[in-house]
């Protein structure tokens, strides 16, 4: 269980740092922690014993590293996992067509309700060294993952998902996809 940072710590609106590979061994343990962090958050009995929120995502600066490390680990279905533990990620093309989720965002930084949409790009080609697998790997995804993926990734420029609601993009989006 790490202890996160939230949105009122200056970590939070810092550029990170890209991470050196080969990667050390502090910044691979570091990663597996914030996957470990994930996990016991979507478990009921342990979330509720520690009083963690569940989450999908999570980037190094929200654990006060301000590192170019990202975590997703995605419910698919009663025992399905996606995983991604990401060094370096960019986002190297995506797609015009917007895509925003229904419910908002939320963030485990942010304990405040920010109602309204964020607009993301539906589709996005990601390039990042892989952790898990110790190789450079290109990522193509779309719909709910693309948008975990952009949301972390905003992390380690000191973005956060409010900044990104706006009503002028409603008029901006008309085709948006709404998940
Ligand atoms: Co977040």
């Amino acid at each position: 269980m790490l202890k996160i940072f939230k949105d009122s710590d200056p970590l939070l609106r810092t550029r990170a740092k890209q991470i050196s590979l080969p990667i050390s061994d502090s910044d691979r343990e570091l990663a597996l922690a914030m996957l470990e962090h994930l996990k016991e958050s979507q478990d009921p009995l342990f979330a509720a014993e520690h009083n963690l929120r569940p989450g999908v995502g999570l980037a190094a600066p929200q654990v006060g590293e301000s590192k170019h490390i990202i975590v997703v680990h995605i419910p698919r279905g009663k025992t399905e996992r996606l995983t991604y533990v990401l060094a370096n990620p960019i986002i190297i093309s995506s797609s015009v067509r917007r895509a925003y989720l229904r419910s908002g965002e939320g963030c485990l930084s942010v304990d405040e309700n920010h109602p309204g949409h964020v607009y993301r790009h539906y589709k996005i080609k990601v390039k990042a060294f892989d952790i898990l697998k110790n190789e450079e790997i290109e990522i193509n995804t779309f719909g709910y993952p693309a948008i975990v993926l952009q949301h972390e990734i905003d992390h380690l420029h000191g973005v956060l998902f409010y900044d990104r609601i706006n009503e002028e993009n409603i008029v901006k989006y008309p085709d948006a996809l709404s998940l």
